[in-house]
C-alpha cells in the first residue's frame, strides 16, 4: 500500500475532518471508548480504505455512528419497541445496537450479513464531526487489525500515520474500551461484546437479554460466531501472555518463585511492591473502571519492552465493566488461563 499524506488535526478542526469524510477520506476520530476509523457508511470506496489501512478481514462488518436518534430510521428496516427502549436509555454512550439492515446498506458494511450495528457515541467531537459531516460514519477501532484498541492519538498515529487522509487528536478516551454490542436479531437478546454498559443495566430495562458464550469461552474452529469480529485474534502483544487466576497472595508467590528470565507481570498497582520482576500496572484492583482504562495502554506498552517473553496477568473480577476487561485480556492471553 503506497503511503498517503496524514493530516495530524486538532479538536477545532472537525469542520475539516467532516470535509474530508464527504468526499470519500477516512479519517480517525475520538469517541468516549476508543478512537475511530471513520469513513461516509454509504460510499463503498471510502469504506473499502477501512479495512485496507487496517487490513481487516473483508467479514468483519463495522459499526455505523448517528448523532440523533431519528438518523437510525434510513439505516433499518425496523426500529422495534426494545431498541427504541435501549436507545433512549443510553444513547448517546457506549452502546452499539443489531438490528436488521435497510436495503441501500452498502454490503461492505454488514460484511454480507442482513444485519447492521448503530451507535450513537456520547463524545462531542464524534457527534460534531458526523453532524458536519452529515452523513453516518462507518467506524470500527483505529487500530491495526489485531492489535489493542487505540485509547490515545499517539496510538492512532503509531499504527495508521501514513495510511489515512487525517488524525484528529483530542484528550484520552474516557472509558477505554469499545462499546457494549448487543443484538436484537436473536430470539433472546444477545450481549455479542461486553463493554460499560452492562448486562445488569440492560436487564434493568429490557429484562430479557443473555450473554453469548463467545464473551468467555474460545470458539471453537467449526462454529460460526453471530459476531464475526469474535473469530479473529485480538489485543495480543508480541510476547506470550497467562491470566493467573487467584487472589492476591497467591499471585504474588507464584511470581517470585518463578525463575525464568525476560517475564513481566501484567498486575494491578498494589502488587507492584511486592513483586520482583519488572511489572506493569492495568489499574487499581478495587477500581473496574480504572483496569478499563489502562488495559489497552498497558497491553502496547509490553511490546515498547524489550525481550519480554512471557507476561503473566492478572486476572479481572467478572463483574459490571470488569467482565470487558476479562473478555479483552482473555482474547490477548488467547484463552491462556492457569486457575491457582
Ligand atoms: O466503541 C466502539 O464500539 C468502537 C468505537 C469506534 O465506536 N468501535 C469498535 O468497532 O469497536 P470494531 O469494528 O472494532 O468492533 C465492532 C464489533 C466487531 O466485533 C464486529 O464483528 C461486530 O462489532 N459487528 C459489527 N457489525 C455487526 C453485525 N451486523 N453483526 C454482528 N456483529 C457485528
Ligand atoms: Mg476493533
Amino acid at each position: 500500500m503506497c503511503k498517503i499524506k496524514t493530516q495530524i488535526l486538532s479538536e477545532k478542526d472537525t469542520l475539516v475532518a467532516a470535509k474530508i469524510l464527504k468526499n470519500g477520506g477516512i479519517v480517525a476520530i475520538p469517541t468516549e471508548t476508543v478512537y475511530g476509523l471513520a469513513a461516509n457508511a454509504m460510499d463503498e470506496n471510502a469504506v473499502k480504505k477501512i479495512f485496507l489501512a487496517k487490513g481487516r478481514p473483508i467479514d468483519n462488518p463495522l459499526i455505523v455512528h448517528i448523532s440523533e436518534i431519528d438518523e437510525i430510521y434510513k439505516l433499518v428496516s425496523d426500529f422495534p419497541f426494545i431498541a427504541k427502549k435501549l436507545a433512549e436509555t443510553f444513547w448517546p454512550g457506549p452502546l452499539t445496537i443489531i438490528l436488521k439492515k435497510a436495503n441501500n446498506i452498502p454490503n461492505i458494511i454488514s460484511g454480507g450479513l442482513d444485519t447492521i450495528a448503530i451507535r450513537l457515541p456520547d463524545n462531542f467531537i464524534a457527534r460534531k464531526i458526523i453532524k458536519e459531516a452529515g452523513i453516518p460514519l462507518a467506524a470500527p477501532s483505529a487500530n491495526l487489525s489485531g492489535s489493542p484498541s487505540p485509547t490515545k492519538a499517539e496510538h492512532v498515529i503509531s499504527d495508521l500515520f501514513g495510511k489515512i487522509d487525517a488524525i484528529v487528536c483530542s484528550n484520552k478516551c474516557k472509558i477505554g474500551l469499545e462499546s457494549t454490542v448487543i443484538s436484537l436479531c436473536s430470539s433472546v437478546p444477545k450481549i455479542l461484546r461486553p463493554g460499560a454498559i452492562t448486562f445488569q443495566q440492560i436487564k434493568n430495562v429490557i429484562k430479557n437479554v443473555e450473554i453469548d458464550s463467545s464473551v468467555t469461552e474460545k470458539l471453537n474452529e467449526n462454529s460460526q460466531p453471530i459476531s464475526p469480529g469474535t473469530k479473529y485474534k485480538h489485543y495480543a502483544p508480541n510476547a506470550k501472555v497467562i491470566i493467573l487466576n487467584c487472589d492476591r497472595e497467591k499471585y504474588i508467590s507464584f511470581i517470585n518463585a518463578l525463575t525464568d528470565k525476560n517475564i513481566l507481570a501484567l498486575c494491578y498497582d498494589e502488587d507492584i511492591k511486592y513483586l520482583k520482576i519488572p511489572a506493569i500496572s492495568f489499574g487499581q484492583e478495587s477500581d473496574l473502571q480504572s483496569q478499563a482504562n489502562l488495559l489497552f495502554d498497558a497491553l502496547r506498552s509490553i511490546d515498547k519492552m524489550k525481550k519480554i517473553e512471557t507476561v503473566y496477568a492478572r486476572c479481572p473480577m467478572q463483574k459490571g465493566i470488569g467482565l470487558a476487561v476479562f473478555n479483552r485480556l482473555i482474547r490477548a492471553a488467547d484463552f491462556n488461563i492457569i486457575n491457582l
